[in-house]
C-alpha cells in the first residue's frame, strides 16, 4: 500500500517534471531562505541604483552649466557620493562586504557600472554652450542597469521599467512578468504603497529570483511626466499627464543562483 502510494507519487512527480521540460513554462515557488538572501541582495542593488540617481539628480545644475570646464563630476567622484548616499539610506557600508561573496561581487559590478557610465559621459558633462544636456537620472539609471547586467553576465540583471502606457524608451518596455505584476499587483487599488513583489521561478536554467520594486512620481518628475498631457517636455518627449503619487517606475531585478 505504502509502496504503491510511493510509486504513484513518483509517477506524478516525473509527469510534472516531464511537463515542465516539454512546456518549459516557468513555475512559481515559495520564497525560501535562499529567496530571502536573494531579496536582501536585490534590495542592496536597488538602493545603490537609487543612490546614484540621487547624486545625478542633485548635480543637474552643474551638469547643465554651459561653461566648459572640468566639473569634477567624474566616475570616481559620483561613485564616492553614491556610496555616501547609500550608506545614509541603508546604514550599510558596501566596502565592508567580503569581495568574494555573492553580494560583494554583485555590488562591485554595480559600483563599477556607475563609474563607467559617468566616465563615458565626461564629454557631455563638461561640454560648453549647451544648456540642457539630457544626462538625467533616468538615462543614467538605464545606462548603469545595462552596464551592470553586462558585467554580471547572466548572474544578475537589472532594468528600470514602467507601466507600458508610460514607457518612453522601448528598450525598457515591461516583459510579460513585469507587465502582469504592474497590472495585477501594483495598480490594484488595495496594493500597499511601495510594497515590492517577488517570485522564484524555475526555468530551463534552474531557479530564477525576480523582484519588482514600485516607485511613484513626485512633484519634481512632473515638469517632464506631468501635464498638460501631450505637450513636449524639455527633453522633447510628450508629457504623460501623470500626477504626484501615480506609479511611475518599476525597478526590476533578476538573480540567478550559481
Ligand atoms: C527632465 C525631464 C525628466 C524628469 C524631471 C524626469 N524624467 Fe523620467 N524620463 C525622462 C526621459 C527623457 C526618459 C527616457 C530616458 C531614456 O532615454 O532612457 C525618462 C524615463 C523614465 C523612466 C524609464 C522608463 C521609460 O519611460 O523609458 C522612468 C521609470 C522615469 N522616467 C521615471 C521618472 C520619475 C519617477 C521621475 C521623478 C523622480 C522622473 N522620471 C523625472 C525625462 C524626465
Amino acid at each position: 500500500m505504502v509502496a504503491k502510494h510511493g510509486r504513484t507519487k513518483r509517477a506524478v512527480t516525473s509527469f510534472a517534471l516531464m511537463l515542465m521540460v516539454v512546456v518549459a513554462a516557468p513555475s512559481a515557488k515559495a520564497i525560501d531562505d535562499a529567496g530571502r538572501d536573494d531579496r536582501r541582495i536585490a534590495e542592496m542593488l536597488a538602493a545603490m541604483l537609487r543612490a546614484g540617481r540621487t547624486v545625478i539628480s542633485q548635480s543637474q545644475d552643474v551638469i547643465n552649466d554651459p561653461t566648459a570646464r572640468h566639473k569634477g563630476l567624474d566616475g570616481d567622484a559620483v561613485l564616492a557620493r553614491s556610496v555616501e548616499v547609500y550608506r545614509q539610506a541603508t546604514g550599510m557600508d558596501p566596502g565592508a562586504l567580503p569581495a568574494g561573496s555573492r553580494e560583494g561581487r554583485l555590488l562591485q559590478y554595480e559600483m563599477a557600472a556607475i563609474k563607467e557610465v559617468v566616465d563615458a559621459n565626461q564629454g557631455t558633462i563638461n561640454a560648453a554652450g549647451t544648456g540642457f544636456k539630457g544626462f538625467i537620472p533616468a538615462v543614467f539609471a538605464r545606462l548603469v542597469s545595462e552596464a551592470f547586467s553586462r558585467r554580471a553576465q547572466g548572474e544578475a540583471d537589472m532594468k528600470v521599467t514602467a507601466p507600458l502606457s508610460l514607457v518612453r524608451n522601448r528598450k525598457v518596455r515591461p516583459d510579460a512578468w513585469e507587465a502582469e505584476v504592474i497590472k495585477d499587483r501594483f495598480q490594484a487599488p488595495d496594493w500597499p504603497h511601495g510594497k515590492s513583489y517577488e517570485m522564484i521561478m524555475d526555468d530551463q536554467n534552474g531557479p530564477l529570483f525576480r523582484i519588482a520594486v514600485p516607485e511613484y512620481y513626485t512633484a519634481s518628475c512632473l515638469s517632464c511626466h506631468g501635464g498638460p498631457k501631450g505637450d513636449l517636455d524639455i527633453t522633447g518627449y510628450p508629457k504623460e499627464g501623470a500626477r504626484v503619487g501615480d506609479l511611475g517606475s518599476v525597478i526590476s531585478i533578476r538573480l540567478r543562483r550559481s
